[in-house]
């Protein structure tokens, strides 16, 4: 298979984090499927995108809509299959002390940055199969570091560790492989989002993860599987060891 045959599906690639990696890929002959609710903002990014891409099909909504995730999956099977899979797209959730948590908003949190991921897991699981693919779930340092504030956003991430190192293990004799990415402070709407009213102009914009990336899809993905990355530590080759 040639590399522009290949296809990748980014959840969030409209803005942030999730448009630096669809265009990595892209700049890789990567036909494209990307997601996102704000359609502007996700026709813009399939616009910028198609001048590398081979292909790029933007599917509007959230996350958590049985219909949305089942669009993404079919516009990867309409481009030939599927050879990798980012599920980067998730909310905040609010940042605030536990013991003042309103914790019917669990319902929201978990579902979107755990519950959709894992579903886009499970309808992709014969896409990847066939290609022998790779699935990344981006985490964050909140999902390790007991930083006040943080609790429910941080569990949500915990959470998606241990369900994406299961997998690994789960998936060792199918070919697919799976692994964590946490990209480190970036100057993003959702870090914008957790520091209201601050300036966050000393965080570098998401573009500095660019080179993690480029690296990352030149690995053997049975190479990597169950390992978790932290995207701004060059200096340890990306590794960050559990
Ligand atoms: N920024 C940081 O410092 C930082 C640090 C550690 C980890 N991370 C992680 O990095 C990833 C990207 O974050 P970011 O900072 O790039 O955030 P961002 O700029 O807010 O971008 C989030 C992307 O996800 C989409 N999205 C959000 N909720 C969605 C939903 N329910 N359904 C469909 N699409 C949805 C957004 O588009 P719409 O709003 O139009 O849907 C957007 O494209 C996240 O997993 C985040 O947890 C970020």
């Amino acid at each position: 298979m040639t590399e522009s045959t290949r296809v990748a599906l980014v959840t969030g690639a409209s803005r942030g984090l999730g448009l630096v990696i669809a265009r990595t890929l892209a700049e890789r002959g990567y036909s494209l499927v990307i997601g996102g609710r704000d359609r502007d903002a996700l026709a813009a990014a399939a616009a910028e995108l198609l001048g590398a891409a081979a292909a790029v099909r933007p599917v509007v909504g959230d996350i958590t809509d049985g219909a949305v995730r089942a669009a993404m999956i079919d516009a990867a099977r309409q481009l030939g299959g599927l050879d990798v899979l980012v599920n980067n797209a998730s909310e905040l959730g609010g940042v605030g002390p536990l013991l003042r948590y309103d914790v019917p908003r669990f319902s929201r949190l978990f579902p979107v940055n755990v519950g959709a991921p894992l579903v886009l897991m499970q309808l992709a699981m014969p896409l990847l199969t066939a290609r022998r693919g790779l699935i990344v779930n981006i985490t964050s340092d909140a999902a390790t570091a007991a930083y006040p504030g943080w609790g429910p956003y941080g569990a949500t991430k915990a959470a998606l560790e241990l369900l994406t190192r299961t997998l690994a293990a789960e998936l060792r004799d199918e070919g697919v492989s799976a692994v964590l990415v946490d990209p480190g402070d970036m100057r993003t709407r959702m870090h914008q989002d957790a520091f209201p009213g601050e300036d966050i102009s000393d965080r570098p914009l998401p573009d500095v993860t660019a080179p993690f990336w480029r690296w990352l899809f030149d690995q053997n993905p049975e190479a990597i599987s169950g390992q978790r990355f932290a995207a701004q530590r060059e200096g340890a080759r990306w590794l960050q060891l559990a």
